[in-house]
């Protein structure tokens, strides 16, 4: 079969073009990856022509020998669609896991995301807790930038605010969103620390930066930027007509949500608010948290 006959791919273009089209990926801004399944690499391998292997920048043992197709470094998510065979590509990994060589796609030249270590270490780090997951996703949504700009950069208080904005939130991300720093980019320092996090959520804020979710499958892992990025959309627009909330989902109407949904809410997020002096100065500034 043709690579672009694959079911994977197309839903890996999809997912490009989806993203693009809400403005989350200016110029080459967001990356993409999927570890594809063993059959799917069987299915297209007839297409595979082996470059150099090159070293990854870190070191993912428990992907040793698999195959994942992804975005290319400097390459347009706009441009994906019409030109597949020049921005993206798929590589294999060598049996430590600590190289990797193209063997379709980047027609024209380039390498695999500068972010490589970043989704290699969160896909490894999914692996190991669910061998279904098989999608990471890094997008620079707008609202959740614009939010590491005012809240704290706590893991409890951003999920707690993209929770209460949206009711379907903690039925969608029950385990949370976390956070990290802001950091340079590109590197392994980053993808350390965005793997640690991925440990216990699917959704890594990068402050300043974007956004990292991870999933099963496409519609999955990009709802999930999507659902995320939509309740910070919300929270933005609250706080630009008002300096604070008039009311909103309490503690006690989440644990009756967790119940009626099913899903179970860490308690470290269902903390108790201050109530706010709205009348001091000081206490007009940004106080939803
Ligand atoms: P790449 O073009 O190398 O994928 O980088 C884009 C990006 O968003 C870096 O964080
Ligand atoms: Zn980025």
């Amino acid at each position: 079969m043709k690579v672009l006959d694959a079911k994977f791919v197309k839903e890996f273009i999809k997912t490009t073009e989806l993203g693009f089209s809400l403005g989350w990926h200016e110029r080459n801004g967001g990356n993409l990856s999927y570890r594809i399944k063993t059959e799917e690499v069987e299915s297209v391998k007839e297409n595979f022509v082996a470059k150099e292997w090159q070293g990854i920048g870190t070191s993912v043992p428990a992907l040793a020998n698999e195959y994942f197709l992804v975005t290319g470094s400097g390459k347009y998510f706009g441009n994906v669609k019409e030109n597949p065979e020049e921005n993206i590509c798929i590589i294999e990994l060598d049996d430590k896991g600590e190289n990797y060589r193209i063997l379709w796609g980047l027609v024209n030249g380039g390498r695999p995301t500068s972010e490589l270590p970043s989704h290699l270490m969160n896909l490894e780090v999914k692996k190991k807790i669910d061998p279904d997951y098989r999608v990471v996703y890094h997008a620079h949504t707008t609202n959740i930038i614009a939010l590491t700009f005012i809240l704290p950069l706590k893991d409890e208080v951003f999920t707690r605010e993209l929770w209460e904005m949206a009711t379907e939130c903690p039925v969608v991300f029950p385990d949370g969103v976390g956070v990290v720093k802001w950091m340079v980019p590109g590197g392994k320092e980053i993808a350390v620390e965005t793997s640690k996090l991925m440990k216990q959520y699917d959704l890594a804020i990068w402050a300043h930066h974007g956004m990292f979710a991870a999933g099963r499958d496409f519609d999955e892992t990009f709802g999930l930027m999507h659902t995320a990025e939509k309740s910070a959309e919300i929270l933005v627009k609250v706080l630009s007509c008002a300096p604070q909330k008039r009311q909103t989902i309490q503690p006690d109407e989440f644990r009756q949500l967790a119940k009626d949904f099913g899903v179970t809410l860490p308690e470290k997020f269902l903390y108790e608010k201050e109530a706010k002096n709205l009348n001091s100065e000081k206490e007009l500034e940004i106080n939803v948290y």
